[in-house]
């Protein structure tokens, strides 16, 4: 294909995730390239322009959108800021990828959903695991009703974000960065030290299995949930969350997320699904590392030897989430349909479903705070005024 028939995208925020997911996914699609990036932050400019070879590199986004002649926009700049990058991309009539947690506040993602209607653009939001093989085809399962009624979902997702302001990892820390090595930087650490990101690793996590949740079909009835802060003297937010949620088919998911488990940074993901007739399984591979995830299913058949059978998905390990979101959103700009879809219905996240994911989020802090349960019926008159943009001091 020629680069005069390559639809042209320009990215907002070229840092993590561009880097070791979108950028990756764009070069592999072949169908689109990145005509140009904005960053304030030269080294994540530099470090994107110059492995993608990107010709127009600015630091503000409204130069980029002004001079640039883009056909779409993909935002991974951090939360508190994708409302006014998507207000400004729509204005110039460009399809967007944005970044979950599409906000930190409700006004902020009310105000996304709306200048996409206003400027009646496609707005593809980034859960990305909607287009994770594993996750695909466990919808499918529980589509196809092979475990029966469901009882049970538990989520374990643990990272190791130690502290590293003293002791020798800090002096480890301390000496990378003299050799240009930010680890702050280079991991995206905002998430557990900036007052803006709206909370810790929970606000920018859950949005992902919270969207999962209803991808599988559920929807969440009420929320009850437990923080705990750590490192209260280095961090504004909690390390650890736990929250458990009633689902609209009567089933409790258990979601428990924290970042003090000793090991791997990314360590350890892993999930199961209780039936009546069986039970599912899967461990995800570190998405950064484009690892596939494993599923397995266990049912009557299965006891004598105690073993799960591979639910192996057939559409393929190789397609990571990232490269399939963005199939997914290239076809959406192109009007092409190549992305081959597992399942039937629905599929990428619209705005209403991320803001409908933050809402539950938020509730989910909220219920920490004040030690109550929030039900569906009060989730938006429990949450209209509560701001999480301050350390949380519960
Ligand atoms: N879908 C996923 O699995 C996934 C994974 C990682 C990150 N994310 C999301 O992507 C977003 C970015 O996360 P990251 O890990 O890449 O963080 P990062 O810090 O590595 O990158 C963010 C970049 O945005 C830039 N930026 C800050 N303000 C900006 C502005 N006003 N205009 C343009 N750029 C600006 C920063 O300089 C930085 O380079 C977040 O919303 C995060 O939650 C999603």
């Amino acid at each position: 294909m020629k680069q005069s028939e390559k639809t042209k995208i320009g990215l907002i925020g070229a840092g993590n995730i561009c880097r070791v997911g979108h950028g990756p996914a764009i070069t592999a699609d072949g169908r689109a390239y990145v005509a140009a990036i904005s960053d304030p932050d030269p080294y994540n400019r530099e470090l994107f322009a110059k492995k993608y070879k990107v010709k127009g590199v600015y630091e503000d986004h409204r130069a980029m959108l002004e001079r640039e002649d883009l056909d779409a926009v993909v935002i991974s700049s951090p939360p508190w800021v994708h409302a006014r990058h998507v207000e400004d991309s729509a204005a110039k009539g460009l399809p967007i990828l944005c970044e979950k947690p599409m906000a930190t506040t409700l006004e902020n993602g009310r105000a996304i959903i709306e200048a996409g209607k206003k400027h009646n653009i496609y707005i593809l939001m980034g859960h990305c695991k909607r287009f994770e093989p594993g996750h695909q085809r466990i919808r499918e399962l529980l589509m196809e009703n092979v475990l029966g009624r469901i009882f049970q979902i538990s989520i374990f997702w643990y990272f190791f974000i130690p502290n590293l302001s003293e002791g020798w990892l800090g002096n480890v820390a301390k000496k990378l960065k003299k050799h240009g090595f930010d680890v702050d930087r280079q991991f995206g650490f905002w998430r557990y030290s900036d007052v803006r990101a709206g909370g810790g690793d929970f606000f920018d996590h859950a949005p992902h299995y919270i969207d999962i949740i209803r991808f599988y079909g559920m929807e969440i009835e009420q929320v009850s949930c437990e923080t705990k802060r750590c490192y209260p003297d280095i961090r504004p937010f909690e390390d650890i969350a736990v929250a458990t949620f009633k689902l609209s088919n009567g089933a409790i998911f258990l979601y428990d997320k924290n970042v003090v488990r000793t090991g791997w940074p990314y360590g350890f993901e892993r999930g199961y699904i209780y039936g009546e007739k069986g039970k599912l399984a899967f461990k995800a591979g570190h998405a950064y590392q484009k690892r596939g995830m494993k599923v397995g299913i266990y049912r009557l058949p299965n006891i004598p030897l105690n073993l799960y059978t591979s639910a192996l998905s057939p559409y393929g390990t190789k397609n990571t989430m990232f490269y399939r979101q963005m199939k997914f959103f290239i076809d959406k700009v192109r009007d092409e349909h190549t992305l081959k879809n597992a399942v039937d219905g629905a599929w990428g996240a619209t705005p209403e479903d991320s803001y409908l994911t933050m809402a539950w989020t938020l509730a989910s802090y909220k219920s920490a705070r004040d030690g109550i349960k929030i039900t569906r019926d009060n989730l938006f008159k429990e949450i209209e005024d509560f701001q999480t943009c301050q350390p949380h001091d519960w």
